[in-house]
Formats: C-alpha cells, sequence, structure tokens
C-alpha cells in the first residue's frame, strides 16, 4: 500500500460530502425505507407491550433521516405512547443536521432527543463508569458498524442492553454485494487502520453463529449509479470512488496498478450492471434482527 493513501474518515468533511453524494446516487435510503414500511412493524411487534414509555437507542444516526422514518413506524404501532430517543454520533455537523431535521419535522411532540456526542466504544466506557446499565426496547446500528475497533464485542455489549421483547437491528452491506466482492479482493491493499474494517453480513453472521445470538435476516436489493466513476476529472465520481474505497482522494494517491485495477473490478458482473450506458453497483443490503 502507498504511504500516502489514507482512510476517508481521516478527513471528516470528505466523508460526509463522499456519504451525501453516495445516498444521492443509490437506492440506499429507499431500500431502508421500503423495509422499514414493510417488515420493522412486525420486528418491533412485541417491544412496547405495556410500557408507558419506549427506549430507543440509535447507534450512529447520521443526519436521522432513517431515524425519523424508525420512530413514524414506532408512533404507529404504539399511538400516543412516550417515546425517548437516544442517538450515539460522533460527528458534531451529523448531529445538527438530526437538529436541524427533528426541527422542522411535525408529530413528533411524544418524543424526547437525547445526543451522545461520542462513538459507541465512549459510550459503553462513560456508561461502565457510571456503573450505568440502561436498558432498551429497540436498539438501531445502521451502516456504522465497519467503523467500530471489534464488531464481536460492539454487539455482544449492546445486545447486552436490550429489554426482555427488545430488538437490535443491524443494517449493513451484503455478502452478496459489490461491497464484499471489492473488499475481498482489494481490503488488504486499502488503508487499513482501526476507523473502517472491510467486513459484510457474511462476517456478522459467522460472529453471531459462534457466540451463539439468535437472529432473522432480511435481504434488501440495491443499486449505486457509479458511471460519473469513469468520467475523467469528474468531482462526483471522485467522491464516489473515494466512498468505494473508503479512502481520501483515492484517485490521486492510489498507485497506478491499484487504481487500474478497482476501476476494472467496479464494472466487472460481481460488482455492478451495465444499464442504458450507465453503471449500477450492486449496494444490497443486510438487515439483521437480533434477540436478548
Ligand atoms: C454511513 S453513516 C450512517 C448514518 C445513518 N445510520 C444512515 O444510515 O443514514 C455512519 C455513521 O456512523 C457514525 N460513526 C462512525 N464511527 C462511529 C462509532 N464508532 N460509533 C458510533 N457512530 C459512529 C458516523 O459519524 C456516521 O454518522
Amino acid at each position: 500500500m502507498a504511504s500516502s493513501m489514507r482512510s476517508l474518515l481521516s478527513d471528516h468533511s470528505r466523508y460526509v460530502e463522499s456519504f451525501r453524494l453516495f445516498l444521492e446516487n443509490s437506492t440506499e435510503h429507499q431500500c431502508m425505507l421500503e423495509f422499514i414500511e414493510k417488515k420493522l412493524p412486525g420486528i418491533i411487534s412485541s417491544i412496547g407491550n405495556g410500557k408507558s414509555a419506549i427506549n430507543i437507542l440509535s447507534v450512529g444516526g447520521g443526519s436521522g433521516e432513517i431515524d425519523l422514518q424508525i420512530l413514524a413506524e414506532v408512533q404507529a404501532k404504539y399511538p400516543g405512547v412516550a417515546i425517548n430517543n437516544e442517538v450515539i454520533e460522533p460527528s458534531g455537523e451529523q448531529i445538527l443536521s438530526y437538529k436541524e431535521r427533528v426541527a422542522k419535522t411535525s408529530n413528533l411532540e411524544n418524543i424526547k432527543f437525547t445526543w451522545h456526542k461520542e462513538t459507541s466504544s465512549e459510550y459503553e466506557s462513560r456508561m461502565n463508569e457510571k456503573k450505568e446499565f440502561k436498558k432498551w426496547d429497540f436498539i438501531h446500528m445502521i451502516q456504522m458498524l465497519y467503523y467500530v475497533k471489534d464488531i464481536r464485542t460492539t454487539i455482544q455489549y449492546f445486545q447486552g442492553l436490550l429489554e426482555a421483547e427488545g430488538k437490535l437491528l443491524i443494517i449493513f452491506v451484503s455478502e452478496t454485494s459489490g461491497w464484499a466482492n471489492l473488499w475481498r479482493k482489494f481490503g488488504l491493499r486499502l488503508p487499513r487502520n482501526d476507523l473502517c474494517l472491510y467486513a459484510s453480513s457474511a462476517d456478522i453472521k459467522e460472529l453471531l453463529d459462534t457466540v451463539g445470538l439468535k437472529y432473522q435476516d432480511y435481504e434488501l436489493p440495491s443499486t449505486m449509479d457509479i458511471t460519473n466513476c469513469f468520467v475523467k476529472g469528474n468531482k462526483d465520481g471522485e467522491l464516489l470512488l473515494d466512498f468505494l474505497t473508503e479512502t481520501c482522494n483515492f484517485s490521486k494517491t492510489a498507485p497506478l496498478d491499484l487504481k487500474t485495477e478497482i476501476m476494472e473490478e467496479l464494472k466487472d458482473p460481481e460488482c455492478s450492471k451495465e444499464k442504458d450506458g450507465k453503471v449500477f453497483f450492486n449496494n444490497n443490503l443486510n438487515a439483521i434482527v437480533i434477540e436478548p
């Protein structure tokens, strides 16, 4: 690996900008919304039984777009029941966007929002220091487990905080996605540090089986239009390429051989399909629901 390549997460503004472009060019949130509409009501069908308030913990909630959809489903399932929604999110920028979104959304009167500007492991340490072991009815970790030091211990910690009828929802790239293929082939040559783990849902399910946690999983088909990645000098394409490789300024800092191989791989049927002159990367996700 060339020493000049560094993880995209080391430049937070660039990360947020490339993530925003990724959302604009993919069906990432649409497929999650479909899942939330169709499957979530069944998943949360007993989390609030007999409760005067429902406690929800969002880990890596980002700017809250998906969180608010989840909350709307919980409100619909448990009309009038108070909801305590706490968010663990290390990025101040994301928290600000989340607060702005809440401010302009109606029907949130029965929801109390609390934001913790910290990582999941900082939250865990803080709670351990305070000897606080608050239990939760619903915990979700949507597209964030790539960024923890240890996926297994993180899942085990949060699963241990579930109420008897609680559920832990993880959304992660599917083992059938282009991501899994790309990372399997190139993960070792991309900036590898404890800020980004090149894993897929197969790794998560394997570790859940190993530690004996029960779960159900759902495949969420999704695509991402990466046509601009192949247009030389296209700024959006460069940012998307950064997001795909989790590398800051990939096209300027990657060694030529790696760049050539990755650009070829991105067009390979194991990663993408070409349609009407556009290249659609397989962005399939897996939703994994874990029980207490
Ligand atoms: C890909 S975004 C997903 C945001 C949101 N859940 C969604 O799906 O739209 C990942 C989020 O996880 C946050 N994050 C990164 N490392 C984290 C950590 N160690 N603990 C908690 N959140 C983290 C990032 O700041 C970012 O907002």
